[in-house]
């Protein structure tokens, strides 16, 4: 189903994707992370892979399997990823899917934690890199086509225009994550594509859908 087609029109491309969250080490049995299943990311890996596309998959530990037939780069940490990436490059395009830490522990600990009497362990924080600003900013083997995923609760639009604009992406896929929406850890996604052009609503869809929309999006754009 998710056979690489030899003659579609993403044929010779080559496609970055990053999917799933990033852990970051407490000590060597704890992590903090972000809620990502990976589901969005690997439709849009399918999809693209059905389009004829060469697949470079860099994933952090999602629940969803990578696609069959993407070269599958694994991760852990944000750091880790942005090495993984930027090993990957040159690329035609770039996804960024992934819900990337924002910050790691910079206190980690090789040993485990123990409770202890004299109170609760207190965690220091570095930020993390920012991957997608870091490859839309690149001067050399910048991807020609960079897009990101911005999840908001609130101004969505507004939010996701200025991450796109600080940021230095070409694309960026909006969606809206508030609880009452329903869309975390669903099946469903309901997006808006903002472009050079504007921003786009699209109808609520199933993530594959949407991931197709969107790997025919980036066919038009790249040939
Ligand atoms: N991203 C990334 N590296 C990071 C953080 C985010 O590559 N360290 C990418 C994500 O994969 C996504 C986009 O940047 O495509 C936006 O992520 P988001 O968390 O919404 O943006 P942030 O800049 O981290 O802003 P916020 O404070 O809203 O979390
Ligand atoms: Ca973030």
């Amino acid at each position: 189903i998710e056979a690489q087609l030899s003659d579609g029109p993403l044929k010779g491309k080559r496609i970055l994707v990053t999917s799933g969250p990033t852990h970051e080490p407490i000590d060597p049995v704890r992590y903090i992370a972000n809620r990502s299943s990976g589901t969005q990311g690997t439709a849009i890996g399918r999809a693209l892979l059905a389009l004829g596309a060469k697949v470079v998959f860099v994933t952090g530990p999602a629940d969803a399997a990578a696609p069959q037939g993407a070269e599958v780069i694994r991760v852990q940490t944000a750091q880790q990823m942005l090495e993984a990436v930027e090993s990957a490059l040159p690329a035609d395009a770039a996804i960024f899917a992934a819900a990337v830490a924002d910050w790691r522990v910079s206190s980690a600990s090789d040993r485990k934690l123990k409770k202890s009497k004299d109170g609760m362990p207190v965690l220091e924080f570095a930020e993390n890199p920012d991957i997608l600003r870091t490859v839309s900013q690149r001067k050399a083997e910048r991807p020609a086509l960079v897009i990101g995923f911005a999840a908001e609760t609130d101004d969505v639009i507004e939010n996701a225009t200025a991450k796109l604009l600080r940021k230095g992406c070409d694309w960026i896929v909006a969606n809206d994550v508030s609880p009452a929406t329903g869309i975390m850890g669903g099946r469903e996604n309901a997006v808006t594509l903002i472009t050079e052009a504007g921003a786009e609503d699209w109808p609520r869809m199933d993530k594959d859908a949407v991931a197709r929309q969107l790997a025919q999006r980036i066919a038009a754009r790249l040939t």
